[in-house]
This record gives C-alpha cells, structure tokens and sequence, in this order.
C-alpha cells in the first residue's frame, strides 16, 4: 500500500515514542501501523483516507456510531460550560442528572451510582465497597471473592485477582490476591462434551458447593452476566445469572454483576441481568456510558449496602475512594445524549431483528464454512472459533495465529474485528445499518475462506 508523507511522519513517531496496549511492541515496530485520523457512523478512516468498517465498536464501547451529532452537541455544549469540576465535596450538573436518568433504567433495587473512569476502576469500587460492607456489618472475616474461570474484570490489581488469566498475568501473580474460581458452563461443555444443560447443572453445583464451604469467608461472588467477553466469548445459558444470584442469596454473600462488556444493550436487553430478571447487589459498567467517547463508569449498589456506610463523620464509615476524574462533566453530559438516543430513538426495539438476521447469517454462512468450528453468540457480542480440522477438532498450530491472519486480511478488505487466540470477535456498534452488517459478515467470511484456503 502507498503511504502518503503524512503517515510516514506518523508512522516513525509511533515508533519512536509510544508502547501500546496488550501489544508486542517488537513486532508493532517491524509493521506498518493502521492510524485511523476520523470516524464517520460505522467507519474508521485513516490518515491516507481509507475506510474500515468498525466490528468491534472501537473495543466494545461506541454505540451510537462515530461523530454521532447529538453527541458532539452535548458535548460542545458542556465545554461551554465547564470541563471538569471535581466530586469531592462539590457535586455538578450532568452528574446529577445522568445518575437520576441511569438510575431509572438499571434492573430494580439499584439506587445509588458511584461514578470512576473506567471498567476496571468500576470492579475495583465494587470490590471494596463489599468488603468494606461486611466490615461495618461486624462481618469482618468475609474478605475473599468467587468468580468464574477465565473471566476477565481488567487490568488493575484487584480486577486482576478476580479474573486470573495465566497468559496475561503470570508476572504478576505475586501481587494478587487469591480468590475462589469456579468452572463456568462452557468450560464443561468443551473440556467434558457435556450438554448445555448437563454444563449447567455441573457448573451451579460446583459454585453452590464452593460458595457454601467458604460462605462465611467470602464478601461476594463476581461474574460477567450471560456472556464471558475476553474469555473468547464464552456463553452461559438461560437462567444461569439466576442460578449464580439464587447460589449468592441462599448463602448471604453479595452478587456483582460485571456489565462493563454486556450492558447497553450488546446482548439484545439494557442489561444481560435482565435475560433472567435478576438485581445484583452491585453492578459495574463502563465502555459504552459515553457512547464511547469519554472514560467515564459506574457502580451501582442497593439502598442496602449504601446505608451501611451512614454514619457520623467520627464513625469514620465513608468510602474512602475517588478519583481526579471521578464523575468527569463532560463525559455525564455526553451519557445524557446517549440516553436521549436510546430513549427517542426506541433503539433497542431496533435491535432484535438485527440480531435475529446476524445469527441466521453467521449459522448459514460462517459456521458452515469447513475451518469454522463455531459460533458463540448473545445479541451482537459474537466469537467465531476457527480449527484446522473440523471434524476432528484438531486446533491450528498456534504459531500460525492464524485468526490474526483473518483479522490482518479483513482489514485489508476494509473492516475491524479483533483476534482472541483462534477465535474471530465481532460486536459493531448498536446502531449499525441491515447493509453494513451484511457488509461486515461478507467481508469476514471472505476473509475466513481466503486466509483457511492458504493455510
Ligand atoms: C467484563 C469486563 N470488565 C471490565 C473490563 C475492563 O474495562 P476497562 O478496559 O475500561 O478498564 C472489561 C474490558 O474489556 C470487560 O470486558
């Protein structure tokens, strides 16, 4: 490809200065980088003018399409105003209103919002505020947490220790805490060849067993609600958030929700909690807040776990936690517009046929493609598994990384999806076009069929 003068600029100083995220950066150094300039609705656009589709919705967090009108108004309009006022002892405007409107739509009993900036700091609040909880509840001995195996809740410390993933954070081990994991449905379904249901009924009574010896020594139990994201996406199957949140409230411990990937509508409902009408004591959430324009999260709790922390000031019972950006103005006045869009555009009643089309098209025309072992799907958060042999389950040497090589071919054919060790991940934003969507399947199915051809 000819680079105009301008990337080449680009090119060196991003190499000469920069280390990026989950990146071999020898590698990076040794290749020509994609450096996008503007967005456009669906698009991407790089320096040189060249447009990809974006399939994976700028890493799961832009709803609503890229330079999206009613949010750069809001957005104009808010530095008009003010940028940044801190919540520490002062509170603002579209902080104010943005946990009121939030508050309206998350599952019922949630009432209060705790705002940081982004999904790991969301988990990190969730995890302190439950210990804290059983501490002024005289519990004092409820400091442990259990999760599912291979989930992911960030990159911070205590994000990390409950979403353990040897491969990201074997160097750092040492530094985390331990918590209790439990094998999720899927797991069992792939390692065993169990059934969905028979995955179900091994993974409940593993948490219902664990949760119960360790019930007075756990403060809660984490997951990611209805679809495991980083793990591959990794789906559960109906009624399991119930079961987890049964497991949690049989025993006493807290339920939280991770709905940093799920939530705002990528599985077909404003909550994965609500595929199974459940309210976790606290929820996270994250990514697409903004639309996926400003860091800005959230934790929600019940009016039960905040009262905990009422008190005289001596009583030294307040949250200690915050952090500069917390509740950032811009970033409230832009989820505000958000709002509005999901509201006056009725968007998520746009959102089942969508679905419904891209599931009929991933099963008629990629899961029948020969190197496609399957399909993971909730909604639009899709995993496409690729194998060398289908019939015998025989995995492609992993040197190949050969769903890279899709992920390398689709864009050269115009589109972004993301690899996920031979899994192909697929989430474009919520407002994508019935013919942008037939685009983006085209294109990766192309580009499965090109890459498996050669290899
Ligand atoms: C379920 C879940 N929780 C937490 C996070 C961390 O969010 P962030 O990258 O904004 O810190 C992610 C990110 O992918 C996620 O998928």
């Amino acid at each position: 490809m000819n680079h105009s003068d301008k990337y080449d600029t680009l090119k060196r100083l991003d190499h000469t200065h920069l280390w990026h995220p989950f990146t071999q950066m020898q590698e990076w150094m040794g290749e020509d980088p994609c450096i996008i300039a503007e967005g456009e609705g669906s698009y991407l656009i790089d320096v040189d003018g060249n447009r990809y589709l974006d399939g994976v919705s700028s890493l799961w967090c832009n709803l609503f399409g890229h330079r999206r009108p009613e949010l750069d108004e809001a957005l104009k309009a808010q530095t008009d105003r003010i940028a940044h006022s801190t919540f520490l002892g002062l509170s603002h405007v579209p902080g104010i209103e943005l946990a009121a409107r939030l508050n309206a739509i998350v599952p019922p009993g949630l009432t209060r919002v705790f705002y940081s900036d982004s999904g790991a700091t969301a988990v990190e609040v969730a995890l302190k505020l439950a210990v804290q909880y059983w501490q002024l509840l005289g519990q004092t001995e409820r400091t442990r947490f259990a999760r599912l195996e291979e989930s992911y809740h960030g990159d911070t410390v205590g994000a990390m220790s409950v979403g353990y993933s040897e491969l990201f954070h074997h160097y750092h081990r040492t530094m985390l805490f331990p918590s209790l994991s439990v094998k999720p449905p899927y797991a069992y379904q792939r390692e065993q060849g169990l059934t969905e249901a028979e995955a179900m009924e091994r993974s409940l009574a593993e948490a219902r067993a664990t949760v119960e010896r360790e019930k007075d020594r756990l403060a809660a139990f984490i997951m990611e609600p209805v679809m495991q994201g980083a793990a591959g996406m990794w789906p559960q199957p109906a009624g399991y958030v119930r079961g987890i949140r049964d497991i949690c409230a049989d025993n006493g411990i807290l339920f939280i929700a991770d709905e940093v990937a799920t939530g705002f509508g990528h599985t077909g409902r404003m909550w994965a909690c609500e595929h199974d009408g459940v309210t976790p004591d606290l929820m996270c959430v994250g990514k697409g807040i903004t639309g996926g324009y400003l860091p800005l999260a959230a934790t929600f709790a019940t009016e039960e776990i905040f009262s905990a922390f009422l008190g005289e000031y001596g009583e030294f019972k307040s949250f200690f936690h915050g952090h500069t950006y917390t509740g950032n103005p811009l970033g409230c006045a832009v989820a505000l517009a958000g709002m509005d869009i999901f509201e006056r555009d009725a968007l998520m009643e746009t959102l089942p046929a969508k679905m419904a089309w891209l599931e009929r098209t991933l099963q008629a025309d990629i899961l029948t493609l020969p190197h496609v072992r399957e399909i993971r799907q909730r909604g639009f958060m899709t995993g496409m598994e690729l194998v060398k042999d289908k019939a015998r389950g025989e995995r492609y040497d992993p040197g190949l990384r050969i769903a890279n090589q899709v992920v390398l071919e689709a864009r050269r054919r115009g589109v972004i999806i993301r690899p996920l060790g031979d899994t192909l991940i697929m989430l474009p934003p919520l407002t994508i076009s019935d013919a942008e969507l037939a685009i983006l399947t085209g294109v990766v199915r192309d580009s499965i069929r090109h890459v498996t051809e050669a290899s």
